[in-house]
């Protein structure tokens, strides 16, 4: 797939495109870090989910940004490889974790929210995976198919309101009899990509 990879375009009224969803590249690390800390806050490294995460490179093909007319990130969503936890047969469940997802502040409500996470889910089906798996707002979540029924059995390795804890199977059946902790399987960053401060590891 292309890395201007137009899927989805949300309109200015006047027929201009404000935002398409892009995969994303090497180069918005800085913007995507700098649009999670001005739409989330710095406290969002200290989150559950984040223990899925720390170390590791999202998902094959699944990390995307909302990008505008003049290339700047406004929006970002990624997708990450866990277990979640094992079947009644005993058998690992592989799923996907979402998250974060993030709007620049000031772009709020215009539909890029709903953008990402339409494509992202796309994509994750057309790649094969089976289930996705977050911790959000089901208030904002429920449109997209999430719900908490299939997470009954599982656990994040850390505190989480329950009722924020959703998935959506993207095969049928997928998370059937899923239980036991979510565990980080994705692909780890390289040692030398962490230890390098961002300016180096992506200086144009
Ligand atoms: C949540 C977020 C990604 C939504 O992005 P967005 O581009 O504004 O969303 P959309 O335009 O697709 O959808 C807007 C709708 O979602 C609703 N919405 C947004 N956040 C919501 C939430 N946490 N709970 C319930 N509804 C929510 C809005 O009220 C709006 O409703 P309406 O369509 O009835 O007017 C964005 O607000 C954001 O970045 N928030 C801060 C980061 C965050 O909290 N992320 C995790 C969300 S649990």
């Amino acid at each position: 797939m292309s890395a201007v990879d137009f899927i989805e375009q949300n309109l200015h009224p006047d027929g201009s495109p404000a935002c398409s969803i892009v995969n994303e590249t090497a180069y918005d690390e800085r913007a995507r870090e700098a649009l999670l800390d001005r739409a989330m806050g710095t406290t969002r490294r200290r989150k559950s989910s984040e223990k899925l995460r720390r170390g590791r490179l999202p998902s094959e093909g699944l990390a995307f940004v909302a990008r505008d007319a003049n290339g700047s990130v406004r929006g970002t969503v990624r997708l990450w490889d866990i277990q979640a936890g094992h079947d009644a047969a005993g058998k690992p469940v592989r799923a996907l974790l979402l998250g974060p997802l993030a709007v620049d502040p000031a772009l709020k409500g215009q539909g890029i929210g709903a953008a990402l996470m339409q494509h992202a889910t796309a994509e994750a089906g057309r790649l094969g995976h089976g289930a996705v798996i977050l911790v959000g707002d089901p208030e904002y979540y429920e449109r997209f198919g999430f719900s908490g029924k299939k997470t009954t059995g599982l656990a994040m390795p850390g505190p989480v309101e329950r009722r924020r804890f959703l998935a959506l199977e993207l095969k049928p059946g997928h998370l059937d009899g899923a239980h036991g902790l979510l565990t980080p399987k994705g692909r780890r960053a390289s040692h030398a990509m962490r230890v390098l401060p961002v300016s180096l590891r992506f200086s144009r």
